[in-house]
């Protein structure tokens, strides 16, 4: 009997996840509110739209931010990441809050306003991307994490293929650029509390950039080269990779393979789970299987195959010692 991969269902750590997100959540928005009361400097219905902002705000930074925290230590982030969909998702809830206040807002110009021909004329002759009506980056980021939100399910990720899913949720770096403008010329354009925002948006776009680049840093694969045997690619020497560790390889055609040494010997494997591609190289192994880190699947180091009854694999690659260097297939099995 074959058995298709359930869909990721609600259980109690989901359940625990959500409410403690949204429990911080809470508390982050009613923080930023009494804070701009307790301040004089506003309250009532501009406050609320405030303060859902920035809390969205900071939750899809965080959404962002996961993935290369939890490459540089794995122990702590890793059970955030374990369910950053509802997390964006959390986000993007909250944003149609902050949405819903500013588009109904009786004091405000209409949005359709900001579209005005001479508007954008004059921003675009200012030659400033600040000058430009900041609700609109507002907007364009709304739509994108909109699509992001209605796509965050399993069933599209099967409908699209992973690596179409994945190229999709990319997007959310340009609705974070987009969200970093809109809050930036905000500030600028109205003038309310332009210092804290300021010193806001560049903190977050800062840590964002940082974490990224010491990450992809320590990801960055090695290049295996080619040696003269045909199809077998040097992937650098033999002592790099310890007992127990994983070592990732690019290969031909921008795949990477993980190479790991257990007990049983040398093996290696397409460093992307079929699930969500997700770096099977950063998995735990136990007995042979090496278990995804993001959401468990497990697939045998031999043969690539998840444990009966599932049926979907990973393609596995030919690798083998000699001369103190590792040598890896650069085709599959
Ligand atoms: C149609 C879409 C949107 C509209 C019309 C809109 C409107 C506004 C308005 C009127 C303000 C107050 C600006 C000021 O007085 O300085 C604001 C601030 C803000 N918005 Fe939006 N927004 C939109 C989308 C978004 C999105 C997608 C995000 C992403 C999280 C976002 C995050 C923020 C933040 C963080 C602030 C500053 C809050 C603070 O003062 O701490 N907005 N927005
Ligand atoms: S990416 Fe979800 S289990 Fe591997």
């Amino acid at each position: 009997m074959t058995l298709k991969r359930p869909l990721i269902a609600w259980n109690r750590r989901k359940i625990v996840y959500d409410a403690t997100v949204l429990s911080l959540a809470a508390l982050f928005a009613f923080g930023h509110y009494a804070f701009a009361a307790m301040t004089g400097l506003e309250t009532g219905r501009p406050a609320i739209l405030r303060a859902l902002g920035a809390t969205a705000f900071a939750l899809a930074t965080i959404a962002i931010l996961i993935g290369p925290a939890a490459r540089l230590a794995p122990k702590l982030f890793l059970p955030v990441l374990y369910n950053r969909r509802h997390l964006g998702v959390i986000a993007f809830l909250i944003m149609g809050g902050h949405v819903g206040l500013a588009l109904t807002d009786p004091a405000a110009a209409p949005l359709i306003e900001d579209f005005a021909a001479a508007r954008l004329a004059g921003a675009i002759e200012s030659g400033s991307a600040f000058a430009a009506p900041f609700r609109l980056y507002g907007l364009a980021a709304f739509l994108i994490f909109a699509l992001m939100a209605a796509t965050s399910h399993d069933f599209w990720l099967s409908r699209l293929s992973p690596r179409r899913w994945k190229a999709l949720h990319m997007a959310v770096y340009a609705a974070f650029a987009l969200c970093l403008l809109h809050i930036v010329a905000g500030a600028l354009q109205t003038g309310k509390g332009a210092r804290v925002l300021l010193g806001t948006a560049g903190a977050a776009g800062a840590v964002a950039a940082v974490i990224h680049l010491a990450a992809a840093s320590r990801k960055t694969p090695r290049r295996a080269r080619r040696k003269r045997m045909k199809d077998w690619l040097d992937a650098g020497p033999a002592d790099r990779l310890a007992a127990g560790a994983a070592l990732i390889v690019r290969l031909p055609g921008d795949r990477d393979a993980a190479i790991f040494r257990t007990p049983e010997g040398l093996f290696a494997l397409s460093n992307a789970c079929s699930h969500q591609m997700g770096p099977l190289g950063e998995g735990c192994v136990r007995a042979g299987v090496v278990t995804c880190p993001w959401h468990g699947y497990e697939f045998d180091l031999r043969t690539g195959r998840a444990p009966a009854p599932y049926t979907d694999r990973v393609p596995v690659y030919a690798v083998r010692e000699e001369g103190g260097r590792l040598l890896v297939k650069s085709t599959p099995d």
